[in-house]
């Protein structure tokens, strides 16, 4: 067995775990250096490592503070591993750094430039432990998560195909037809993240619905540092009264949005930026 397999079964087995998992990777990458050459970028890394692993065998608690976010980050974010340094390199430093970079250089992709492969099952629970993972006023879990994968996106399609007549004022094309049948296969995946306002004497109806918003951001950057591209978009269904019907959206529950999820067949370029100087202000008495 080569390093890297012995390193991911390592990894699998302490994934309930996952607060050890930044530390096996740590010793894994220590003892492996060579499978995992963009973990710890810098030669003299590597010497540190080894000294992680020897401190890790006399207690766990001297390692509370070692790269083990650095290193979880590093197990998600194969992408990023390249700046990462152990904590003998200031990895504070080097981690605000990943993670600005991460959050400044993010961006949508087009879901008619997504392909396979999508998600497997297992990141697929990860991207949604993310996105039920934010702020949540009084914890009412105000939102919910429908997957729309394999055969069910086609089927999701002939429901658009049938519903959009009944609702637009004029009669749809057959071209325009097709384009909802084939709605959903321009990704591997769609996952709707659905509002549901509960209890809005105890929390403010918009304090609900921002919570499912920032759901969907999670779930979007979950997806993004497992590489995959993600779309958050509305449509038309979002606010169809039929649609409602066929997702089985309840009284109080809405659309926050329907995240394409795939493989990005081409990088976006950027698009203009708010000017901050003319959205921010310093608040004076
Ligand atoms: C709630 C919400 C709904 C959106 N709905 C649509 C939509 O229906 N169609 C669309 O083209 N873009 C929609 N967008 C915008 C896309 O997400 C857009 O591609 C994105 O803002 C691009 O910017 P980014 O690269 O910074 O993510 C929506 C955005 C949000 C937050």
């Amino acid at each position: 067995m080569d390093a890297l397999s012995i390193a991911n079964k390592l990894v699998a087995a302490a994934h309930v775990r996952r607060r050890i998992q930044g530390e096996i990777f740590c010793i894994v990458s220590a003892a492996f250096p060579e499978a995992f050459p963009d973990a710890f970028n810098l030669p003299h890394c590597g010497a540190k490592s080894a000294k992680c692993l020897t401190v890790n065998k006399r207690s766990n608690a001297s390692l509370v503070d070692m790269p083990r976010r650095l290193l979880t980050f590093a197990l998600y974010n194969r992408a990023f591993a390249t700046k990462l340094q152990c904590k003998h390199c200031r990895n504070d430093q080097i981690m605000t750094a990943t993670v600005l970079d991460f959050l400044l250089s993010r961006r949508s992709s087009k879901p008619a430039l997504m392909a396979e492969p999508g998600p497997s099952p297992e990141q697929v629970r990860q991207i949604l432990t993310a996105a039920a993972r934010v702020p949540d006023h009084k914890k009412l879990v105000p939102w919910r998560f429908i997957v729309f994968e394999g055969a069910s996106r086609a089927a999701f399609g002939e429901k658009l195909a049938a519903v959009l007549p009944t609702e637009d004022a004029e009669t749809p094309s057959e071209v325009r037809l097709q384009t909802e049948r084939e709605r959903f296969t321009r990704a591997p995946m769609v996952i709707a993240v659905v509002s549901r306002v509960a209890q809005p004497e105890k929390v403010p109806e918009i304090e609900q619905m921002l919570s499912a918003g920032a759901a969907c951001m999670n779930l979007c950057h979950a997806a993004n540092a497992l590489g995959f591209g993600t779309s958050w978009i509305t449509e038309w269904y979002a606010f169809s009264t039929g649609i409602r019907d066929v997702l089985g959206l309840r009284d109080g529950e809405a659309v926050a949005g329907f995240i394409y999820i795939g493989t990005a067949a081409e990088t976006q370029p950027d698009r203009d930026r708010p000017d901050l100087d003319a959205i921010t202000e310093y608040w004076q008495p």
